[in-house]
């Protein structure tokens, strides 16, 4: 009885509290699910996860009420069809969660406008949309810090670029605890996901797959078949190569490297071989791994219509999520409200 008690705690103390959002900007590409999804997916089972769908933070750029319900919609469809388990990690609707537009009132009090313009994603969204430099804008970082304080997460799965908001969160937080002489907010950090990170490429050539890198260049889990055998068809290649076990360049390591998460290992040597031998044929090779993505997104992609049809379950899905967050959010709000002094 002692020992399985023991083991019990143990199994509490090892479960940290992770929290990621995810800003509703479209469909899932195959970058977000190797680079993001994938290991949501791995982490809902160890971690008491909360991935929530971030719609307060996209009104800095004034959707309109129909993108931004159905963008909501559609991240939330996508998630579960790639396998987020809305019994073992909690998924909600940012706005369903009042309270944490309170926790960001809060620590608007304590955010100063000096590290707020410092901030370098700011910096960039002055240059990139100078005509609507609102409010919000300056304080998206308070509004991370509240997403991220108010469930007491320690873990932010995040990429590199979100690594200076995580920075300011462990201010406000610290900040708070000093305020108010308590050691009440966790630090967070950034968690990456060590060797499992891999760079998936797009299609025209250079760079990572991506919705803002042009057209062609990302291969959505939603895909027809015939829009996946059009796009990687176009895909860029080059003269081929003249010499054996010539190194090979940007445009064709992007296609070797797609075909690696996508095929089998021995599709992959056949085609290693013709390139090494200079027997390659491109135009075969992107057949095949035409033919591999869709085998690949499939599944996805039927579950992305099945979900999307199931008005009952996405309620209900939302609902429970709603719940669960609020629960977590509720207990925070309330003992923030009594530290600084409302009563
Ligand atoms: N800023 C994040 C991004 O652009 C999205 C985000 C908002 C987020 N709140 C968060 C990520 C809280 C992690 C935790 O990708």
């Amino acid at each position: 009885m002692k020992s399985l008690l023991g083991d019990l705690e143990g199994f509490i103390i090892f479960m940290e509290t992770v929290v990621s959002g995810i800003r509703p900007t479209g469909s899932l590409h195959l970058g977000n699910y190797f680079g993001a999804l994938r290991n949501f997916i791995n982490m809902q089972n160890e971690q008491n996860c909360f991935f929530f769908i971030a719609d307060y933070h996209s009104l800095t750029t004034h959707p309109t009420p129909i993108d931004l319900y159905g963008n909501v919609r559609q991240i939330l469809v996508e998630y579960l069809a790639a396998g987020i388990d809305p019994e073992k990690a909690t998924i909600y609707v940012q706005s369903d969660v009042p309270e944490v537009a309170e926790l960001y009132l809060y620590l608007n009090m304590n955010a100063y406008i000096g590290e707020l313009e410092r901030c370098t994603s700011f910096k960039d969204k002055i240059r990139q949309q100078p005509q609507n430099v609102n409010a919000g804008l300056l304080t998206y970082p308070t509004l991370m810090a509240a997403d991220i304080l108010i469930h007491h997460a320690t873990k932010v799965p995040v990429g590199k670029d979100q690594e200076q908001h995580l920075e300011i969160t462990r201010t406000f937080g610290n900040r708070f605890n000093r305020m108010y002489n308590v050691d009440y907010f966790p630090e967070p950090k950034a968690f990456n996901f060590g060797q499992e990170l891999i760079k998936i490429p797009g299609l025209n050539g250079s760079g990572k797959m991506g919705k803002s890198e042009g057209e062609g260049n990302a291969i959505y889990l939603a895909d027809e078949p015939e829009a996946i055998r059009k796009k990687v068809m176009k895909a860029v290649t080059d003269a081929g190569p003249t010499v054996p076990n010539q190194p090979k360049s940007e445009p064709i390591q992007n296609i070797f490297q797609l075909m690696k998460v996508v095929s089998t290992n021995e599709t992959l040597s056949f085609f290693e071989e013709q390139y090494n031998s200079c027997q390659i044929r491109y135009g075969d090779m992107k057949k095949q791994l035409a033919e591999d993505m869709i085998l690949f997104t499939a599944p996805f992609r039927e579950r992305i219509i099945a979900i999307s049809s199931d008005e009952a379950y996405l309620s209900k899905v939302a609902r429970m999520g709603k719940e669960k967050a609020q629960e977590s959010a509720a207990k925070c709000i309330q003992e923030v409200r009594e530290i600084i002094g409302f009563r």
